[in-house]
């Protein structure tokens, strides 16, 4: 899943990921979790994070590839969020030759940059189970609280308006020419972001059993 900060790929990804039976592997929540757990990882990637900037590919690239070795992605799953830069793309591509296996759909949310700011700062997420909600386009049934577990909902560190703005001024070019680099190899599939959360599902649902 490719797209700004905001553009949705988390909360597509998580009905593709059901939908098809494959695991969901955001490098943003692995960081997340790792800051959660107090481990070695996450106190370093917190360093970037926190102000939006990208964690080194050593990092990342080492992260992301080993949990796509784990059995339950031998059947195929669903990245979000990585590959971020070319260098990010190329070491995957390696990985995946090496291997045997194909990247058989990049999907663009291609969104209107002025509606990230707001989904961004009205994010809510749940600590516990990790779903996510939106003050205003999608909130939860009772006031700050998760509807599947009942936990107090939080904000994201790194959703405040100053640390937005940095993330969408990192990811802007690097979006762009992961874009370009997909589209070259013919697997991009772009749709609309700026569309309401269940008609843009759709859209992917469909053009996922297109192809
Ligand atoms: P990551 O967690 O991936 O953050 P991000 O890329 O900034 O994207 P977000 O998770 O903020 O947005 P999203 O597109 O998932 O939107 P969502 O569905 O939640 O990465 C965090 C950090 O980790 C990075 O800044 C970096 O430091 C590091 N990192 C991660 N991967 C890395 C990598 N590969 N290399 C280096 N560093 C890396 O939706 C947003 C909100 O909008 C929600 O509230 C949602 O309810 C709402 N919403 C969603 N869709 C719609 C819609 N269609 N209409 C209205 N509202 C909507
Ligand atoms: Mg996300
Ligand atoms: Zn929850």
């Amino acid at each position: 899943m490719l797209g700004l900060p905001g553009s949705g790929k988390g909360t597509q990804s998580e009905f593709i990921s059901n939908k098809q039976n494959i695991p969901h592997i955001s490098t943003g929540s692995l960081f997340r979790k790792a800051d959660q757990d107090g481990t070695e990882l996450g106190l370093v990637a917190r360093q970037y994070t926190a102000k939006g900037e990208l964690v080194p590919d050593e990092i990342t690239i080492g992260i992301a590839l080993e949990r796509l070795d784990q059995d339950d992605c031998s059947q195929g799953f669903l990245l979000d969020g990585f590959p971020r830069n070319l260098a990010q793309a190329e070491a995957l591509n390696q990985y995946a030759a090496a291997r045997n296996k194909m990247i058989d759909h990049v999907i663009y949310i291609e969104t209107d940059e002025a509606l990230l700011l707001e989904r961004l700062t009205g994010r809510r997420v749940c600590p516990a189970c990790g779903k996510t909600f939106h003050l205003m386009n999608h909130p939860p049934q009772i006031d700050g609280q998760c509807d599947y577990c009942s936990a107090k909902l939080i904000q994201r560190a790194d959703d405040s308006e100053e640390t937005v703005k940095e993330r969408l001024k990192v990811n802007r070019r690097l979006t762009d020419r992961l874009v370009e680099y997909y589209d070259s190899k013919s697997v991009l599939r772009t749709v609309s972001g700026s569309k309401e959360i269940h008609e843009l599902s759709e859209d992917i649902a469909e053009l996922l059993q297109r192809d």
